[in-house]
């Protein structure tokens, strides 16, 4: 990952940059900005879905794609004028994540020196997102503006930095990376799971029309869609985008079966610790209702790691369900 996104990013820095780095970021997903964001998410809702037809085959998972990079291409790039710079990086992900994860499957530099499509494809991508963002960096600096969006916040930051432009541009990415293809993910499970659970359906038909009266959902709207909540909870319970992750042990630690040395890499899975019947009783029952208010005791709630624990949670959790909720109030009713 510290190939495409560098060593100083959010996701990849050391553990000391992250306690300085963390908190100057946190502004950009505070309250008052999130509700800025819902209306930036409802508009992307309705631009990708408005093209689709009553009987028209659609691929989900392009589309819920499409969905989330325009949600955080425009709220990481909110400056008036930047609008088409959103719009180029949305569409240059796709090319990119595949890219990234081709690499990230196989182990040395070689891969990447291949003539393969994925590869070339990438780099032209690459080319793209790195011109737009510095493009719109430039643009920012000289006018001098705080645009209120996490691009000027980014910017800001930079100035501190050896290198201000790569800086920019690794965190940019960062972004990008973070909240799309594991939103999109999200959201197409979500959807799979609505569809082969009627009765669940029926009951989020019935809050939605309760609450939004047939109007797109506001900011305002998210909190009273309770259930629609317990369902995308539920739904990254039983298919957690990132489904595995890495830590690595910084003092010994003592385990079951002994102790394991600092420095240890260690792999964990959220989609097996969502399997432990102990945090989730019928781990396998995809059951909204276990998350309903009053019902979700100590070791449901710890034992939940979609979006990880501790420091490193994930900073766009928060944005992330907002952006699902708003997106399944619209996909539902329409
Ligand atoms: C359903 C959607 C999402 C899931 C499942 C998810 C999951 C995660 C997880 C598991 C981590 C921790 C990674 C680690 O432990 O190393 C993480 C970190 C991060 N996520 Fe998300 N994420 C989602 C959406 C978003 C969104 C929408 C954004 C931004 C708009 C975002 C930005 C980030 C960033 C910047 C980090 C690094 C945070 C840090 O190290 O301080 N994520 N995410």
């Amino acid at each position: 990952m510290a190939d495409t996104l560098g060593k100083d990013s959010l996701v990849t820095c050391p553990a000391a940059v992250h306690a300085q780095q963390r908190p100057l970021m946190q502004p950009a997903f505070s309250p008052a900005r999130l509700k800025e964001y819902a209306t930036v998410m409802r508009d992307a809702v309705v631009e990708v879905t408005g093209s689709w037809r009553p009987g028209q085959t659609i691929q989900v998972e392009a589309e819920a794609y499409q969905i989330a990079a325009l949600a955080v291409s425009k709220t990481l790039v909110a400056a008036p004028g930047a609008t088409q710079a959103a719009t180029v990086l949305a569409k240059a992900l796709p090319d990119i994540s595949r890219g990234m994860y081709a690499r990230s499957l196989v182990p040395g530099e070689w891969f990447a020196k291949l003539p393969l499509g994925v590869n070339r494809r990438y780099e032209r991508q690459m080319g793209i997102a790195r011109s737009q963002i510095n493009r719109v960096a430039v643009h920012y600096r000289n006018a001098g503006i705080d645009y209120e969006d996490v691009l000027s916040m980014v910017i800001a930051m930079s100035e501190k930095e050896p290198d201000p432009h790569q800086f920019v541009y690794n965190q940019a990415l960062t972004f990008l990376f973070g909240g799309v293809e594991t939103t999109a993910a999200a959201l197409t499970w979500t959807l799979r799971l609505i569809d082969q659970h009627q009765d669940i359906a029926a009951r989020l038909h019935s809050e939605l029309d309760e609450v939004l009266d047939g109007r797109l959902p506001t900011h305002e709207d998210i909190g009273r869609l309770t259930y629609t909540q317990q369902v995308i909870t539920e739904a990254l319970r039983v298919f957690p985008p990132a489904w595995v992750g890495t830590r690595k042990v910084t003092k010994p630690l003592q385990w079951e079966e002994g102790t394991i040395p600092a420095g240890t890499e260690l792999l964990f899975s959220p989609y097996a610790l969502h399997r432990d019947p102990a945090a989730f009783p019928e781990p396998e029952l995809f059951d909204p209702d276990r998350w309903a208010p009053g019902r979700v005791g100590a070791a449901q709630r710890e034992g939940f790691f979609a979006f990880s624990a501790g420091r490193r949670k994930c900073i766009g959790d928060e944005f992330a369900t907002n952006e699902m909720t708003i997106a399944l109030a619209i996909i539902l009713t329409r």
